[in-house]
Formats: C-alpha cells, structure tokens, sequence
C-alpha cells in the first residue's frame, strides 16, 4: 500500500518548562489517535521548536495535517517534504518522542536555519534528521 510521509519544523508556542505538562499531553494524545488511523512517526520538541515526521494512509496524513497546521501550540510550520513511500521508517513507534536536550537541540538547528534556496542541501540535511529521530528511537526503546 502507498503511503504518504510528511517532515516539518515549526516553533513551538509552549511557555517551556513552566508549561512542560502540555508537550506530555500533546504525545500521549498522538500515540494513541495515531494508532488508531494507522500513523506512526517521530516527534522531536527542543525547548523552542517541535519537528515531525509522520507517514501512513494518504487520507489519515492529510487529515492530520491540516489539524496540525492550524493547532495554536506552534506556529511557523516549515513544511520540508512531503513525500509517498511503501515501506515504513517508523514502524514499530505510533509517535517516538525525543527531548529537550542538547543533542536534539544541536541536531534540528541546522534544518531550522538552512539555505531556504539549497534543495539539495535542504534533502541531505532531511534525511540526517529523520536518520537521527530513527535512532533516537531505536535507543529509548519506547515502542509505543
Ligand atoms: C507539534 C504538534 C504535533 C502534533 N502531532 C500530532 C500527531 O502526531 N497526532 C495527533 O493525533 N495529533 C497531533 N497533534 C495535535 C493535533 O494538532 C490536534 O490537536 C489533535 O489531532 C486533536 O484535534 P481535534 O481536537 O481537532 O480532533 C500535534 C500538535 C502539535 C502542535
């Protein structure tokens, strides 16, 4: 089956850590709507931005999406790439979660402040990001 992936970045609106309880909340919720539509994914949060990377059914995603897009707990969403695929990066993870700490902060700044012009770059600089969410996974170990 064909399946859709979508990579952002945008910044988050969370007053960070006196808020922190609303990121908790934001996954717990995603895990399990996720599960249920057939998403899986990642989600990285730094302090002062969120990036995603979802894939599943076309329709689920684009569902997603647009609630995503307008969900007033981040703005700027940098939408990357969108992209069809057949097999899945994270298939054991309805949303793994990563941060905040130094090293997801030091890994997302370089996508938040790239070339904007640089597609290239743009897709190597990707594809690191979505390698490290994978292996950030890998090691929490939280199948969920
Ligand atoms: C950074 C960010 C990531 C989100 N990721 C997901 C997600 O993976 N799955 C999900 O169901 N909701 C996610 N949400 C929440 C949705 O935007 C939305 O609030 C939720 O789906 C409930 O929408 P509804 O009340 O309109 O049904 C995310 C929100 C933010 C701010």
């Amino acid at each position: 089956m064909e399946l859709q992936s979508v990579l952002y970045v945008s910044r988050s609106n969370i007053d960070f850590p006196k808020k922190a309880y609303l990121v908790g909340d934001l996954v717990r919720w995603s895990v399990s709507w996720n599960r249920r539509v057939g998403i899986t994914g990642a989600l990285a949060f730094t302090e002062t931005h969120f990036s995603q990377y979802i894939e599943g059914p076309p329709q689920a995603i684009s569902e997603l999406v647009s609630k995503i897009l307008c969900d007033d707990r981040h703005c700027n969403v940098d939408v990357i790439r969108i992209a069809t695929t057949v097999d899945r990066t994270f298939q054991d993870w309805s949303l793994a979660f990563s941060g905040p700490d130094v090293f997801t902060g030091d890994y997302l700044r370089p996508l938040i402040e790239r070339d904007l012009e640089d597609k290239a770059f743009t897709d190597q600089l990707a594809d690191n990001w979505i390698r490290f969410l994978k292996e950030m996974a890998a090691a929490t170990q939280t199948h969920i």
